[in-house]
């Protein structure tokens, strides 16, 4: 990836170049400022904080205002990243004016560079709305945890004929209703790699298998800090639940027996 500010028409042109795109979760400042240094493409404030950072069972409770506090906080510590804010329940759903005066809310208040919403045709005419206002779109289909009463839990989606045509119908209808790309979720990587050749636009998978354009991770999940759920399709790269805990119970032990605060931690009187 070249240097600078990544946008969706580089996104595009990664795909025709069959460059892979990484993509991340992102909720705060500091994590914002890290992924953006180790060079992740895109970050995306998922309604997943929701689950991971506010302790709810499901991403339905996850409001407007929580989203854009978190959406600002990653904004402000991504230089190149594109920033990509979900779009809450509800916040799309009422009616297509409401919805573009939402999305409108994570560019203007919040500083990202597009949202994502959940959905296949039947909100392929808010995506285009959204779009006509200037505001880049981010598909989303396969298991999308905002319809989690409705798929009766959280499950490979597209297993069948009938199924999968569905979900390839609805990534056309998401592309002709100006999506710049789409994220695949728990579908299997044979209906994901069709997909991929099917659609101009980038695939960005996740339990999708490995031929979609891109790839992408709850941060928590992929740093071993989240362990209420683990899904079969997460590879956990770092262990820090265990360093973490080891940390602080270190720091408890040096508290309790003097040890910290050292000589060194402690401020002196000035002479005389
Ligand atoms: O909310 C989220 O984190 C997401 C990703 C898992 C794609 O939607």
């Amino acid at each position: 990836m070249s240097d600078g500010k990544v946008t969706t028409v580089k996104l595009k042109e990664m795909k025709q170049r069959g460059e892979k795109i990484t993509v991340l979760t992102c909720y705060d400042y500091s994590t914002a400022k890290l992924l953006d240094q180790a060079g992740i493409e895109v970050l995306l404030v998922g309604d997943s904080l929701g689950m991971v950072l506010l302790g709810y069972e499901s991403t339905l409770p996850v409001t407007m205002e929580d989203m854009i506090i978190h959406t600002k906080a990653v904004s402000r510590g991504t230089k190149n990243a594109l920033v990509v804010a979900d779009m809450p329940f509800m916040s799309y759903q009422i009616s297509v004016s409401e919805s573009v005066r939402n999305a409108g809310r994570f560019l203007q208040e919040a500083g990202a560079n597009a949202v994502k919403l959940e959905g296949g045709r039947e909100i392929a005419d808010t995506v285009k709305a959204i779009n006509d206002a200037g505001i880049p779109v981010m598909g989303h289909l396969g298991l999308t945890p905002q319809s989690i009463n409705k798929l009766g839990g959280y499950r490979v989606q597209g297993r069948d004929e009938e199924t999968a045509r569905v979900i390839l119908n609805n990534a056309l209808a998401l592309q002709d209703a100006g999506v710049f790309a789409i994220v695949l979720e728990c579908v299997p990587a044979f209906l994901a790699r069709m997909v991929t050749e099917r659609v101009d636009v980038p695939t960005i998978g996740i339990g999708a298998g490995v031929g979609c354009d891109g790839q992408v991770l709850v941060i928590h999940d992929l740093l071993g800090l989240y362990s209420d759920l683990s899904p079969k399709f997460v590879k956990r790269y770092a262990s820090l639940h265990q360093e973490i805990v080891e940390a602080v119970t270190q720091y408890k032990t040096d508290v309790k027996t003097g040890k910290f605060p050292g000589p060194e931690h402690c401020f002196e009187v000035e002479k005389g």
